[in-house]
């Protein structure tokens, strides 16, 4: 295995990016993915130019163990990292986690601030200072890519923040990571800690410096720029800026700003923007966060012009109205396709436009899928392709659960009636009842056969193209002991959604029964 530092300094504009999607972003209650959904975005982000892949908390659970292992295993050019927290236990975990990594990266934190020192960790400034000592220096014996992070930066003593990140430069911590954990700073005062760390800690110049901000005031993305006009050098962020709470800094905003302004933001990033749009829809399918409508360069309406003075303009030339082109960001029209008739290589010709490369298996399931949707429904277009391809990627055979047949009788006179059939664990199970609706009934005749204490947090159905008979995209969260998971699924049948996306949901309630670590994380 060879371990490297990914050089900081190819030249002075260039900015890594290091998305934390799957570590951070999967903190936010009910954006827990199972390890298939997981390799699926850690094989996208690395195609698209990400440089460093946060892909789990080891000592978290078994099943972050063995997500950043296996991320670590298809990663071709991004370095793996794993997060761990100041014990020796953690930073052993997470090192043997990335044992097969090309290019691993341990990233190790303790709470700086005095909340965090006094409340969370009951440790004076000195027994911090030890703990760094003896951490950075551990975690630097093993791998020569550390990182290391003062969470609560922008809240701890300017003179004590110069301290440690001294000391965890002088004990080799080879990135410096500023973490704005709670979303408190503004961009200002962004820039003004970088620079004063810049001047106050010699060491840093060896030193790649990254900036982490959280979204609750909404400033995510305004920080992070700010701190790399001071100096930053890395940006911590996540697609769609998932995250627990408000989120973090959103990959495609900081991404798009700088190629967009690069006049007053001159800096480079490899990222290839065109896989923005296939990255969004992605996490937020395996996720089940929808994007809103109005989000920044990835929400529906970020390229739409509906009122007639935009529409004027944009026909007679673009630029009016549009700051950057919808395909640099990977928007390409949603064209009318296919019917019944096409065959299977005009439809590997429609998916490798859209720019899905799926495996064999995956291809026969979502041509057969393709060609039931296409009896069904008169016009197929490309958002019902891509939604049934993540709908096809979101159920995997790993599942220990699977829907099998759904019959429904409803209407005006009483109450629905759902007849479901069930493989659970390879074995065929059949559960008749009723419901008040037939959703209510679908979800009555799962729980029958999958017995459970989990509660219905939110049930969504959005339809994927105009029409009435559009396929109805489902997602369902579901909350047990605190734990909130998410489940997605989409078919021309919405009870049928509805009934898989519900069992998408028990299938990661499994995964998530495993994480067993209090995370205290932001
Ligand atoms: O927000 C935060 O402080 C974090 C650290 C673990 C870097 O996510
Ligand atoms: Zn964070």
């Amino acid at each position: 295995m060879t371990s490297q530092t990914d050089s900081p300094r190819d030249s002075a504009d260039r900015v890594l990016i290091f998305d934390t999607t799957m570590r951070d972003g999967e903190q936010s209650p009910g954006a827990t993915m199972t390890l298939e959904e997981k390799l699926q975005i850690a094989v996208l982000l690395d195609e698209m130019g990400v440089d460093i892949i946060e892909a789990g908390f080891p000592i978290a659970s078994d099943g972050d163990f063995e997500a950043v292992t296996e991320i670590s295993k298809v990663l071709q050019n991004a370095v793996t990292c794993g997060l761990a927290r100041a014990s020796k236990g953690d930073i052993e975990r997470a090192w043997s986690a990335l044992q097969h990594a090309r290019k691993p990266r341990i990233h190790t934190f303790i709470g700086t601030s005095p909340l965090h020192r006094e409340h969370q960790l009951s440790m004076s400034k000195a027994q911090v200072l030890d703990k760094i000592r003896e951490t950075v220096t551990f975690a630097r014996s093993l791998c020569d890519n550390v990182q290391w992070s003062p969470m609560d930066a922008t809240r701890t003593e300017e003179d004590y923040l110069v301290e440690t990140v001294a000391l965890a430069v002088e004990c080799g911590a080879t990135t410096i990571n500023i973490p704005d954990t709670v979303g408190y700073t503004a961009p200002r005062e962004s820039a003004q800690l970088i620079s004063m760390l810049h001047q106050k800690v010699p060491g840093l110049k060896n030193c790649i410096v990254a900036t982490h901000c959280h979204n609750d005031l909404g400033m995510a993305t305004a920080n992070a720029l700010a701190a790399v006009e001071a100096g930053a050098r890395q940006i911590e962020c996540t697609i769609n800026g998932l995250g627990e709470r408000a989120g973090n800094t959103a990959l495609e905003e900081v991404v798009m700003a700088m190629k967009v302004r690069r006049d007053i933001l001159p800096y480079r990033t490899d990222i290839d923007t065109t896989k923005i749009m296939k990255a969004s829809r992605l996490v937020s399918t395996v996720s089940g966060f929808s994007v809103q409508y109005n989000k920044a360069i990835v929400g529906k309406n970020a390229f739409a012009h509906e009122s007639g003075i935009h529409q004027d303009g944009m026909l007679k030339n673009a630029e009016t109205f549009e700051i950057m082109r919808p395909e640099d960001v990977g928007l390409t029209e949603s064209n009318l396709v296919m019917g019944k008739h096409s065959g299977r290589a005009a439809f590997k010709d429609k998916l490798a436009q859209l720019g899905y490369d799926i495996g064999d298996n995956a291809f026969q399931e979502t041509f057969v899928r393709f060609k039931a949707l296409a009896d069904s429904k008169k016009e197929v277009y490309d958002d019902d392709i891509i939604a049934l391809i993540e709908d096809t990627q979101t159920s995997t055979v790993h599942d220990r659960m699977q829907l099998v047949d759904l019959s429904m009788i409803c209407g005006t006179r009483g109450p629905a009636t759902a007849t479901l059939v069930m493989e659970i664990d390879g074995v065929e199970h059949r559960h008749e009842t009723t419901g008040n609706g037939p959703v209510d009934a679908t979800f009555n005749a799962v729980k029958a056969l999958v017995p459970h204490t989990a509660r219905l947090k939110l049930y969504q159905v959005h339809a994927v193209t105009d029409g009435t008979d559009a396929q109805a995209e489902v997602s369902v969260r579901l909350e047990e002991d605190g734990k909130i998971v998410s489940g997605h699924a989409a078919n021309a049948d919405t009870l049928v959604a509805s009934g898989r996306a519900y069992i998408n949901a028990l299938n990661k309630l499994m995964v998530r029964r495993e994480k067993t670590l209090p995370r205290q994380l932001k």
